[in-house]
């Protein structure tokens, strides 16, 4: 069976690279299961159905005999899609709070292929629609960087305790640390440019963080830095191989051409994931738990 592979607005051509044999439709690749999962994907539909209808009402009355929820992708025939999804259970997700618990209804996608057939996945790899969770946004924070930490705090149910020590490189101007400090881990930021004068860590380090030694005490590795995701490798390898238990959080960013070698080394650290979140640019965030 094939999955339908959204890809990251914006990213269409990473994933086309990833998925060749693909057929596209517009952001959404349709494909059997590739040996190597690939990373450009913002959201999966599992096994999605071909389905003939007759008319609106039909259209929406299948959907809801296999699904309860569903978010429409607008490829094409937008107006006839905003007809059939209005006769479907109401589903207006609202801009979520942080923190928040990640939705537990499984949410479906669907789409027209022409004016008589849909193709319709009932379960999704995310509760929200097309993978992309919306936060209400605050105006505190020197720049928007924070989403990244509330998105994936949000979709691993994981974040830092109160008095957990935190140590997060990269730092500047200080968005990240923010969000550390909001929810009351110690956080020592390390960075060569300062951090906005608003932030105020447990302590700040002004140097190059790759000189840093692995240290035990430390219970989350943040690094939001802007270094080549080979360099980043080459430090959390001493990490883990000093025995670290820190939960980690990087930021993989790519000039250029994705650098898949590095990537899929990423992947294979035990206890680890790596993805794409709304909120990356051409960037992917891996997470060691
Ligand atoms: C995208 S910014 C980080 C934004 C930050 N996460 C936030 O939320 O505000 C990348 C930062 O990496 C820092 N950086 C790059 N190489 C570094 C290094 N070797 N040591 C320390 N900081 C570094 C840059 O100075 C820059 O401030």
């Amino acid at each position: 069976m094939k999955n339908g592979y959204l890809a990251p607005a914006g990213f269409e051509e990473q994933l086309a690279q990833e998925l060749p044999e693909a057929k596209r439709f517009g952001r959404l690749f349709l494909s059997h299961p590739p040996a190597q999962r690939p990373l450009w994907v913002q959201n999966t539909w599992h096994e999605p159905q071909l389905i003939s209808f007759t008319s609106i009402t039909d259209a929406a009355k299948k959907l809801r005999e296999i699904g309860k929820l569903w978010t429409f992708y607008p490829y094409q025939l937008v107006r006839k899609g905003a007809l059939i999804q209005e006769k479907l259970p109401f589903f207006s997700p609202k801009p979520h709070p942080f923190p928040c618990l990640l939705p537990r209804a499984p949410l479906g996608s669907w789409m027209l292929l022409d004016d008589k057939t849909l193709l319709a996945a009932p379960n999704t790899s995310s509760p929200f629609p097309n993978g992309e969770p919306q936060f209400l946004q605050t105006p505190i924070p020197p720049s928007r960087a924070y989403i990244k930490l509330w998105e994936l705090f949000t979709l691993t149910g994981q974040m830092p305790k109160p008095g957990e020590l935190c140590l997060e490189i990269g730092a500047s101007p200080g968005s990240w640390t923010w969000v550390l400090t909001e929810i009351k881990a110690r956080v020592t930021a390390v960075d060569r440019a300062p951090l906005d004068p608003k932030i105020t860590p447990d302590a700040f380090l002004k140097k190059d963080a790759f000189t840093l030694d692995p240290d035990p005490c430390v219970d989350w590795l943040f690094s939001d830095a802007a270094a080549t995701p080979e360099k980043l490798l080459r430090w959390i390898e001493k990490w883990l191989l000093s025995g670290s238990r820190a939960k980690m959080v990087c930021t993989l960013k790519f000039q250029g051409k994705t650098d898949y070698a590095i990537a899929r080394e990423f992947e294979k650290i035990p206890d680890s994931s790596l993805m794409h979140l709304a909120h990356n640019k051409h960037e992917l965030t891996w997470f060691r738990h």
